[in-house]
């Protein structure tokens, strides 16, 4: 196979001669330029494989070469070499198409690796197709930030996924890693408002053996879990003020210290951060760092609420519905032209994650064989208790027929006091007394998320993180959870929930 061609372009010769060095170690061939005019000369003449320049050059500035290198021969990678310290040069690079940075004094081992990552940015295929599967959507919208995920997912350059909660941004992060020449590599996701203040240092950065009362042992932090790979800092609005100093100097140095060791160690991550606040009102309320602001958003990303691509809906419905049913073992239900209708015109304060939830009581509720607007049960509309079915007496005896509607209209009155039988009487506007009676007699006094859907042999739990609706898949995973009566138990959630609410023992069909 051919070896690969880099482009150096630098004024100083040792640099020159220091960087040919190291990459002809690599097997890779380099032409070198001692200015802008020469590197272009060259860029015409030779097809390479990657770029390195340096920022200050006698017939201007690196960036220049950077925006020629973008109009002209992009997808060519290039990374700048920049002063030590100046991070404001490299941000500028970055912004405006490079791959990478790296500062001087040159440290040979990150170089070398910021060359083969440049290496295998050259040689990934555009990915737009691949994702369109995943990240589903075929608005205007929706089509942009997919091309745009291709796009930053060939550079290293550090990005901030903006978005209302549940519109997709950890979805988001993992395509851009997954599209990344650090594919291979680990994918580690933050959540910075979940780790307690006083162990938030050790879990970024680790620690080592005896450094505070309770570290017995020396612990890998989260920096170092994701070397090669890619680190998610989800929430990062709820990073505290000392972390942001730390975090600042590990993004600046591409370096970490662990708790209670002297040396730095070197880190090679690429750091993507979301949060559903409004970080640049935070920096102006002075409740976070401008400077890391700045250095975490070299490129936003922004993700828009569901109800501004409403035409998404469809495909992401019956896409879900199938996965859905799928994954519970029963046959896929379609949603009627209604249905459809109601939900492309709710406004989803809760997003892509609410219709997921949405959809998961659907499923448990339906009959028939279509999810009709009433089994959406849709905040505020009401349309569970106003929307009474048509009365059929060939189907149904009229006690039966009132017994139906009791029966949605106290579940959806359960439903939206959360399970809880007090406030859903007074929703209902009977006595507490009189409820816990209609249940005996329904049959639904066991009612509770896991009760009323027995039927179906689907179970749900509310989620401690976000108060929706999960459900577990199988019936194991239920009993798992069961298994710890009286206590919060926390349990990884099939649908990224980070925690479920035990379920009463006396509940659970299993004990
Ligand atoms: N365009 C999409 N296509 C398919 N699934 C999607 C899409 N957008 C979001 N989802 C799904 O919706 C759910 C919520 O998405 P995700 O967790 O990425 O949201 P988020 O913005 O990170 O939310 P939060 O702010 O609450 O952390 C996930 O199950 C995700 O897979
Ligand atoms: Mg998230």
């Amino acid at each position: 196979m051919k070896s690969p061609l880099a482009l150096i372009v630098d004024d100083e010769p040792d640099i020159r001669e220091l960087l040919e060095i190291t990459l002809q170690r690599m097997d890779i061939q380099s032409l070198s330029a001692e200015n802008i005019e020469n590197a272009k000369t060259l860029l015409h003449a030779h097809a390479f494989d990657l770029c390195l320049t340096d920022m200050r050059l006698p017939d201007g500035d690196g960036l220049e070469l950077v925006k020629h290198i973008q109009e002209r021969h992009a997808p060519l990678p290039v990374a700048v070499i920049t002063a030590h310290g100046n991070m404001d040069t490299a941000v500028r690079a970055l912004k405006n198409g490079a791959f990478d940075f790296i500062s001087k004094p040159v440290d040979l081992p990150a170089l070398r690796k910021l060359v083969s990552t440049a290496l295998k940015v050259g040689l990934s295929p555009p990915a737009e197709r691949r994702t369109r599967h995943e990240l589903l959507g075929e608005s205007a919208v929706m089509r942009s930030i997919r091309s745009k995920i291709a796009k930053v997912a060939r550079s290293q350059a550090p990005v901030y996924i903006s978005g209302e909660s549940g519109s997709g941004k950890e979805l988001v992060a993992r395509l851009i890693h997954k599209q990344s020449p650090r594919n291979g590599k680990p994918f580690v996701a933050i959540n910075c408002g979940a780790i307690p203040q006083e162990l938030m240092e050790s879990e970024f950065f680790g620690h080592k053996k005896g450094s505070f009362t309770g570290a017995v042992a020396d612990k890998t932090g989260l920096f170092q879990a994701a070397e090669g790979g890619t680190l998610l800092l989800d929430e990062v609005a709820d990073l505290p003020a000392p972390l942001q100093v730390k975090l600042l100097r590990a993004i600046q140095e591409k370096k970490i210290r662990p708790v209670g060791e002297q040396r730095e160690v070197a880190v090679d991550v690429r750091l993507l951060s979301a949060t559903h606040r409004d970080l640049g009102k935070m920096v102006q309320d002075g409740a976070f760092r401008q400077d890391l602001y700045y250095r975490i958003n070299v490129i936003e990303l922004s993700v828009p609420p569901l109800r501004d691509r409403s035409s998404d809906i469809p495909q992401l419905a019956r896409h879900m519905t199938a996965l859905l049913a799928e994954a519970n073992g029963m046959p896929v239900p379609e949603l009627s032209a209604s249905a459809m209708t109601a939900l492309m015109r709710y406004d989803f304060p809760g997003n892509v994650r609410e219709l997921e939830n949405i959809l998961e009581r659907a499923l448990a509720l339906y009959e028939g064989d279509r999810i009709e607007e009433t089994d959406l049960n849709l905040p505020g509309s009401d349309a569970a208790i106003t929307a009474v079915p048509e009365f059929d007496p060939a189907e149904l005896t009229l006690e039966n027929f009132l017994e139906k509607v009791e029966k949605r209209a106290i579940s959806e009155a359960l439903e939206k006091s959360r399970w809880n039988k007090t406030a859903a009487a007074k929703r209902l506007g009977m006595s507490f007394r009189s409820l816990r009676y209609r249940l005996k007699k329904l049959g639904l006094d066991d009612a509770s998320p896991t009760g009323t859907r027995r039927a179906r042999g689907y179970s749900s739990n509310l989620c401690n993180a976000c108060g929706a609706k999960t459900s577990n898949k199988t019936k194991q995973s239920h009993y798992r959870i069961a298994a710890t009566p009286g206590e919060a138990a926390y349990a990884a959630c099939s649908r990224q929930h980070r925690s479920i609410a035990p379920v009463k023992p006396d509940t659970c069909p299993g004990s």
